[in-house]
Order: C-alpha cells, then sequence, then structure tokens
C-alpha cells in the first residue's frame, strides 16, 4: 500500500525521488505525487495515475536543481483516488508540504476543528489537517520537529510521516508510529522511505526508526533511537533482470536458493534437529508448549495451516491457524500455554500487527514468522523466526510462503525432538529438507509441461482445487493463487467434503486440480478422480505416486519427497499453474486489481 520517499543532499532531488517512487510501485497505489523547493517555494506535482503519469507531467520541469524533496504512492483511505487527494498535502499558504502512511482515527474530529477556525481544507483526506496543524504550530523561534511533536499530540492512529517546510530547505523531519520508516544514510546526502526497495541503489547502511520516533533529518547529519544496520538485499533483487518479464515468474524460479538460504545453519545432523535461535526458547520452554497457533493473512495464513499440520505430525501437539484479521475482532482466549506464530511476508500487514498486540495485552507468548528485516510485526513480536526468501516484489506470495511452510517444518521438527520424535524420525525429516530446493529446482524444470496445461485449461471459469490432510492448505493456496493472478473463479474443497455438497457443481466445464501426494491416502484420492469423472468434470492431477496414465485428463508429476514435507512440493505446480493461466488471460500479473502486497489498513 502506501509508499514513502524522501531526499536531501546535492543531488537534483525530482529524479531520485521519482526513482524511488518507481520501486515503490509493487507495493499498490492509486495516485502518486512529489514536492520538492524551488527557489524558495514548494512545487508540488501530483496525479491520479501511475508514476509514470507524474514522471510525464513534470518533463520539462524535472531540472529544477531542487536538492530536497518528498514523495508518495497513495492507496486511498479518506477520499477518492483522485488528484486532489494525492499527498504531499500542503498548509493554506504552502509553507509545509507532508506525505503520510497510515491512518489518523480522529481525523474528522481534527478537520472539524480546522474549519471552525477558519482553515480551508481543499482534500478529503486525514493528512491534509495534520499539514495545517503542523504549520500553525510552526511559528516564530520554534523548530520544525517541535512543530510536528507538537502537532502530533493532537492526533490518534498510525502514521510514517515525512514533512518539509520552505522556510528550512536544510531538514527534514519524520516521525513513525506502527507504519514503517526507514532512513539510508549517503555519502552527504540523506534518503527516507518507508521500505528499503527505494534506498538500497544508493544505500546500504540504513536506520529503521521505532515506533514514537521524531526525527530531524539533514544531508549530513540525524539523530536517531536506532543505529544504522546494512541491508542484506541487493538493488538486483528489486530489478527483473534480463530473464524474466514479471516479478511472480521471478520469484517462483528463486525458489531452491531462497529455501537454501532459509536452511542454512539451521538444520543439526547431530542432534536431527532444527536450530533456530531467534525464537530464544530452551528446551524447558518448548517442552511447556501445549498447543501452536498460526495466525497470518491471505497466503501467510495457509502457509499457517500447513505449519499447524506439521505441528500435530512431527510434534504431536494441537496446532490450527486461524485469520490474524478474524482473531483479532472475536476477543479471542488468550491461553498463556499456547506459543502463536504471526506470519507475515511483508511484517506490516495491519490485521496481524493488531492480533499480535491484542495477544501481547493478553500475555501470550507470540513469536514472529517474518520475511522484512526491521518490520513492525518482527520488532513487536521481538523474537522468531525470519524468512530469508529476499525481497518479494508480486503481490501474489510465492517464495515467502514456500520459506513459511520450510520453517514451519523446522519449527515443527524442534517441537518433535523436545518431545517424542525420535532421533531417526528426525533425521528422517533433516535429509527431507536438505532435499527439497533440489527437488523444486526439479519440479520448476518441467515449466512447460504445466504451462501447457494451463493453457489447455485457461478458459474454464470456474475450478475445483481438491486435497485431504496434509494437501488440504495447499488446495486452498491454490485455489488463491489462480484468483489472485487470473480473476478465474476458483474455490478449494477437502476431496471428502466433495459428496457432501459441490460435487453438484461438478460438469464438463468445471475442471478440478486434484493433489494426490504418495501417502497412505492415494487410494482414497484416486477415488475422488473416478467420483469426479463420472460426472463428466475434466481433472489435472498433481502427485508424485504411479497413478495410472489415463486416470486424469492431464497429470502434472512432482518427485517424491517425505510425505510430511510433500504440501511445499505440490504447491510448486500450482504456482506456476496460476501463473500460466493469467500469462494466457492477458493479466497484469505482478499487480493484481484491487490488491495491495501489504495492507496496511483495515
Ligand atoms: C495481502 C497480499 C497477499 C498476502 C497477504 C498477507 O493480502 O495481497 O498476497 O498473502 O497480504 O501479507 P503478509 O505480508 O502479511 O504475508
Amino acid at each position: 500500500m502506501c509508499g514513502i520517499v524522501g531526499y536531501i543532499g546535492r543531488r537534483d532531488a525530482t529524479p531520485v525521488l521519482l526513482e524511488g517512487l518507481r520501486s515503490l510501485e509493487y507495493r499498490g497505489y492509486d495516485s502518486a505525487g512529489l514536492a520538492v523547493v524551488h527557489r524558495n517555494r514548494l512545487q508540488v506535482t501530483r496525479t491520479a495515475g501511475r508514476v509514470q503519469d507524474l514522471r510525464d507531467r513534470l518533463d520539462g520541469k524535472t531540472a529544477t536543481k531542487a536538492t530536497i524533496g518528498i514523495g508518495h504512492t497513495r492507496w486511498a483511505t479518506h477520499g477518492e483516488p483522485n488528484e486532489t487527494n494525492a499527498h504531499p498535502h500542503t498548509d493554506t499558504a504552502g509553507r509545509i508540504a507532508i506525505v503520510h502512511n497510515g491512518i489518523i482515527e480522529n481525523a474528522e474530529q481534527l478537520r472539524d476543528q480546522l474549519t471552525g477556525q477558519g482553515v480551508k481544507l481543499v482534500s478529503d483526506t486525514d493528512t491534509e489537517a495534520l499539514a495545517h496543524m503542523i504549520a500553525a504550530e510552526a511559528t516564530e523561534g520554534v523548530t520544525l520537529e517541535d512543530a510536528v511533536r507538537r502537532a502530533l499530540r493532537h492526533v490518534e492512529g498510525t502514521y510514517g510521516l515525512v514533512v518539509l517546510d520552505i522556510f528550512q530547505t536544510n531538514e527534514l523531519v519524520v516521525a513513525r508510529n506502527g507504519s514503517p520508516l526507514v532512513l539510508g544514510i549517503g555519502d552527504g546526502e540523506m534518503f527516507v522511505a518507508s521500505d528499503v526497495a527505494a534506498l538500497v541503489r544508493h544505500t546500504k547502511q540504513v536506520v529503521y526508526l521505532q515506533d514514537g520516533e521524531v526525527a530531524t533529518v539533514r544531508a549530513a547529519d540525524y539523530r536517531t533511537v536506532s543505529r544504522p544496520t546494512t541491508v542484506e538485499a541487493e538493488a538486483g533483487d528489486f530489478e527483473l533482470g534480463p530473464s524474466y518479464q514479471d516479478f511472480m515468474r521471478k520469484e517462483i524460479h528463486e525458489q531452491p536458493e531462497a529455501l537454501r538460504r532459509a536452511l542454512r545453519g539451521r538444520l543439526d545432523e547431530r542432534f536431527a534437529t532444527a536450530r533456530l535461535g531467534g525464537i530464544n526458547l530452551d528446551p524447558r520452554q518448548l517442552r511447556s508448549i501445549r498447543q501452536v497457533k498460526f495466525l497470518g493473512c491471505g497466503s501467510a495464513y495457509y502457509a499457517g495451516q500447513m505449519g499447524a499440520v506439521l505441528v500435530e505430525e512431527l510434534a504431536r501437539i494441537p496446532s490450527d491457524a486461524e485469520p490474524a484479521s478474524e482473531f483479532r475482532y472475536r476477543n479471542p482466549v488468550v491461553d498463556p500455554d499456547t506459543l502463536y506464530v504471526a506470519v507475515s511476508q511483508s511484517g506490516e500487514t495491519a490485521d496481524t500487527l493488531m492480533a499480535v498486540q491484542e495477544l501481547k495485552r493478553k500475555g501470550g507468548q507470540v513469536i514472529g514468522a517474518v520475511n522484512v528485516v526491521g518490520s513492525a510485526i518482527g520488532r513487536e513480536c521481538g523474537s522468531g523466526v525470519f524468512l530469508h526468501a529476499g525481497p518479494e516484489i508480486a503481490v501474489a506470495s510465492t517464495k515467502a510462503l514456500t520459506n513459511m511452510a520450510g520453517s514451519f517444518a523446522m519449527l515443527a521438527l524442534l517441537l518433535g525432538r523436545v518431545r517424542d520424535l525420535s532421533a531417526a524420525a528426525g533425521q528422517r525429516i533433516v535429509s527431507g529438507l536438505r532435499a527439497l530446493p533440489d527437488q523444486i529446482a526439479q519440479v520448476l524444470s518441467d515449466e512447460d509441461d504445466i504451462a501447457e496445461v494451463a493453457r489447455r485449461f485457461a478458459d474454464a471459469e470456474h475450478m475445483f482445487f481438491i486435497g485431504r490432510v496434509r494437501a488440504w492448505p495447499v488446495a486452498r493456496e491454490g485455489a488463491q493463487k489462480l484468483k489472485e493472478v487470473s480473476y478465474v473463479h476458483a474455490e478449494a474443497y477437502q476431496a471428502s467434503e466433495l459428496k457432501h455438497g459441490p460435487l453438484a457443481l461438478i460438469n464438463c466445464s468445471m475442471p478440478s486440480v486434484v493433489l494426490v501426494p504418495a501417502d497412505e491416502l492415494v487410494a482414497k484420492n484416486i477415488s475422488t478422480i473416478e467420483q469426479i469423472k463420472a460426472r463428466g468434470g475434466p481433472v489435472i492431477a498433481v502427485t508424485s505416486a504411479d497413478l495410472p496414465a489415463d486416470l486424469a485428463d492431464a497429470t502434472i508429476r512432482i518427485p517424491r519427497a517425505e510425505p510430511e514435507l510433500e504440501p511445499l512440493l505440490l504447491n510448486v505446480p500450482l504456482q506456476l499453474l496460476a501463473y500460466h493461466v493469467a500469462a494466457k488471460l492477458g493479466r497484469d500479473i505482478d499487480k493484481p486489481r484491487n490488491l495491495a502486497k501489504s495492507v496496511t489498513v483495515e
């Protein structure tokens, strides 16, 4: 969702800001804008379109030689996604400009107060109110930082913001509460962004602002509570490169390496267990856990479901998953002996963050499973497992989900080995995990065949995804992926539930993707396929078992993994299936309509 950039230094700020905004496009947005100071005047340019439209509008005006500026990509919350509501917002005199992520909850009240004082508000946004309030506080002798602090005293809600004052062109003021903000430290220049994606091309030295922090940033100097750290990501990780046309396919193909990274140094052959230092629980504490509950949204929730199956199987501890959004609204019973796992690629999803905060308020034990270092959920949890998937740009999650499931396999192994999972069984899982990256690469090498299947069925208006037990969360994720990127209606069902209702929908125009792992349920799954075929339904089987060649209309074969780990492999052809259906239908694969990469609002 919304993205922020800021620059102060010696360079022409406009191209730097535009480039930063371009690298934030993947988050999803509906309008964009920037403000620079030129000859002591604020120049604000906004558009209800894309960053490219902003660039087009600026053409000719880009050589302003402004050396300070702020920019924004907006996902509408308060007010329509039009040009007037796009950020930056300014006060009436055009002195203060502000870009803001998050939501000011008492915006209506603040807007009414301002109107009562005779201020004419031009937009429908919460942010504009703040611009006027800061301007009112920025009286003679008051620093911009103090003016921002004073204005923020009246604000309830979340924010990551950057403020510019034309009377103080040697500084930007930044503030954070709930919405991420990162400073990039250059050589005699400073960058600000809501996401390191906009910084890595300039610098690897960054400072993640803490919640509640307000700071002044100058070209060669800043003061913050946290110390600088070095970002792992390379600028190339955020670029497509010559081999790919979109990030989803690039990220699907990065999975073997991404999973290898997540496993590196964490598998202990000698004691047949996993080492997850970040969760900070000793064997006695691990033993006292009586239940494990995974919380996440979207794909992170389905990954949590895969985690729950793994924990129950390997550790024999009751486990389940729940959408974080449901959990936070239903006044949950928080059990001190339950280990809660907050699952999130971005570490920013508002519903998941709120669920963590609710848990902490009730004394729950919560760890994070997060991909983005320095993100809100990672910080709030304080301990957990980093996913090490590398930057994920496509809205549809692929490699992060695989690393979530791989990390949960390690968590389940660890929990199992402090209980009744034998060393021999532990060893089997360790070896199975080690083999997975190459097995995923093997599945990916069959992409052409999978693409062919996808093209054959791309005209279907609806599709079923059928799995049972271990493969059930995979079926749900497969249906989700197809919906997200191709807009083909898809539903997932447990194989056993088919005959209790959905079978009524089976006919020749309702293809079913049936997941058949080579486990003890193969015979049951074969009979599911036969039931569908008997009603004229086309079947695509995804399997590691030796199914009769003519059983299904199309068969996608995957290598045989340890049965508990097979869901990680079954998922990969489903990603490719969704991708190639979407490609055949000409969809905007990386940025599906109406979806954002990180949903930072309710
Ligand atoms: C959004 C994205 C989904 C993602 C979900 C959770 O809805 O469109 O692809 O699975 O958020 O995101 P998270 O960053 O918390 O894993």
